[in-house]
């Protein structure tokens, strides 16, 4: 109505006021009216679902440059009550950094994307608006035996990867991302910048899994790099049902999370087309081992001689190539690290669970009927196996609580292309989430943060919402992390200033 459009002008007006009076570059911001608005919206969004669903867009993106404009934005944000969101790399499943149901803007930190490497320290001090790509590449810039383990794809953002857990394939080796931050920036909701020191070991161990959203903007992380060797080796090879894939993957689940911690087996799933036509189920078994090929097969052969693998499905490279085989981008030159735009054509929906007893040869032939209804290519199950170095650490280390107990995570999957097909999609894969509950774990059924899904339970979009509430999805996330997380952000965020439909909410909106 009148009085929001009131607001947005006054918003925008005082915007303006602060950037000025900060001697900022009033560029960084884009209205509607701005030739650049769309494009720098949609240029991070990698799933067109979530704002097909929403009608309401940003009343402005800012684009800061300086601390000083994050501050002016928190500041405009309060006094005429704009909801802001942060973007770092725009990859959240349900859009919640760039989609609202009230009117909102985004801070955009695309421009914050600075890395420094100390390669006498071996740390990084890492913006967050940088991507996993441009760290992994500027990594690889000095040094071939430093690395740092986070997820798999490249557009990837700092700032939401590292502040909900970050796993990828050198996890059980290493642990995820938020295992390794040492040291971080945060603009509080007063506008403060804080460090580690200032912020305290409360909020400091908040922001290392349980999402930076609820607790303030992340600038920046200090992390601490890891060593590796300067040849690593990878496969990617797949099964058919024909070839014993319901046995090689019911195997898997008994070694996968306690084998070598420098190898790390992820399985791909999904149906499609054999080589001679028919229709089949994959299994395809994608894996890094951190070292030469001539170790790894030995391993292999006493760990999972039914796979039959052998020397010639095998390549070694060093750390960085690997970060494109995995990416799909194999053969192509590292500067595809740096490429931030990729736009997206598809729409997608995802959900994940915890395996803590192997799923039984019959509950995987169930799981293959489910992906065959899937008739096109755009279903999938990745099995990401735990154990090694992530259960080294205790459940409430950091609030990524996934760690001893659990064999692998589930991540579910499917995308489509033609949104008329939405709805029966989103069936299919709530349909196969319910299926799967007899498998997983139980009370809380565990879910990843960073494979956001609203589907497990939601904050109220108006007013408040209880701890009651919130607790539905705070502890299948968490686990009892969530109540350390609720009582941090009671103290650091009491009038929940910083909130999405699945924020930590302060105790004092009960
Ligand atoms: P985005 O900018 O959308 O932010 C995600 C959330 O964090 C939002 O709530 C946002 O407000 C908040 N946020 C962002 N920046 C912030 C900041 N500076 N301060 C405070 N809050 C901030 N995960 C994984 O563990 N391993 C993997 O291999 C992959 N691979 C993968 C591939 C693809 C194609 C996608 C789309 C996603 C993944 N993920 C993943 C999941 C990924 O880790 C998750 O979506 C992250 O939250 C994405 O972080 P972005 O900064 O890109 O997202």
């Amino acid at each position: 109505g009148a009085s929001s459009a009131h607001n947005e002008n006054d918003f925008l007006e005082c915007l303006t006021v602060q950037f000025h009076r900060s001697n900022s570059d009033s560029d960084s911001i884009y209205t509607p009216k701005n030739v650049s608005y769309l494009s720098i919206l949609q240029s991070s969004i990698r799933n067109l679902r979530p704002a097909s669903n929403s009608r309401q867009k940003p009343v402005v993106i800012i684009t800061p440059e300086h601390e000083s404009e994050i501050q002016a934005a928190i500041y405009c944000s309060k006094k005429h009550g704009i909801q802001l969101k942060v973007r770092s790399g725009g990859h959240d499943y349900e859009g919640l950094s760039y989609i609202s149901q009230t009117p909102f803007f985004i801070v955009d930190m695309r421009n914050l994307r600075s890395i420094s490497i100390d390669t006498e320290k071996n740390t990084a001090w890492v913006q967050t608006g940088a991507t996993l790509g441009e760290l992994y590449y500027t990594i690889s810039q000095k040094s071939k035996t430093l690395a740092f383990t986070a997820g798999v794809c490249p557009t990837v953002g700092v700032g939401g990867h590292f502040s909900g857990g970050g796993y990828g394939m050198m996890s059980r080796k290493h642990g995820i991302a938020a295992d390794h931050i040492i040291d971080a920036k945060l603009i509080d909701a007063n506008g403060k910048i804080l460090d580690r020191e200032s912020m305290g070991e409360d909020l400091f161990w908040a922001i290392r899994g349980g999402g930076g959203t609820s607790f303030g903007i992340v600038v920046a992380f200090k992390v601490q790099l890891i060593v590796i060797p300067e040849t690593v080796t990878v496969f990617n090879v797949s099964r058919t049902l024909e070839q014993n894939a319901t046995q090689l993957v019911h195997r898997w689940q008994y070694f996968a999370d306690k084998i070598d911690d420098n190898l790390l087996l992820r399985l791909f799933l999904r149906s499609f087309n054999s080589s001679n036509g028919k229709r089949t189920i994959g299994a395809f078994f994608t894996s890094l081992y951190l070292g030469r090929v001539d170790d790894l097969l030995p391993i292999m052969q006493q760990k999972f001689p039914e796979l039959g693998l052998v020397k010639e499905d095998c390549t070694e490279m060093p750390w960085i190539e690997s970060t494109l085989f995995f990416a799909g981008f194999q053969g192509e030159s590292l500067d595809v690290l740096l490429n931030r735009t990729q736009v997206s054509t598809a729409y997608s929906k995802a959900k994940s669970d915890s395996v803590m007893q192997p799923i039984p040869e019959h509950g995987l032939e169930s799981i293959w009927n489910f992906l065959e209804e899937e008739e096109e290519n755009g279903a999938e199950l990745q099995f990401s196996p735990y154990g090694g170095r992530i259960n080294d650490f205790s459940e409430s280390e950091i609030p990524f609580p996934h760690r001893s107990g659990n064999i692998f995570m589930i991540h579910y999957g499917v995308g489509w292309a033609d949104n008329a097909e939405y709805q029966r999609h989103i069936n299919w894969i709530r349909r196969l989430y319910s299926f799967m509950a007899r498998y997983v774990s139980k009370s809380p059924r565990a879910a990843y943060f960073n494979y956001r899904d609203l589907d497990i339970g939601m904050n109220n979009i108006k007013g408040n919402t209880s701890y009651r509430q919130a607790s539905v999805w705070g502890f299948k996330y968490f686990n009892n992390n969530f109540r350390r997380l609720v009582k941090v952000k009671t103290e650091v965020d009491p009038t929940n200033f910083f909130r999405n439909e699945q924020s930590v909410p302060p105790t004092s909106t009960q």
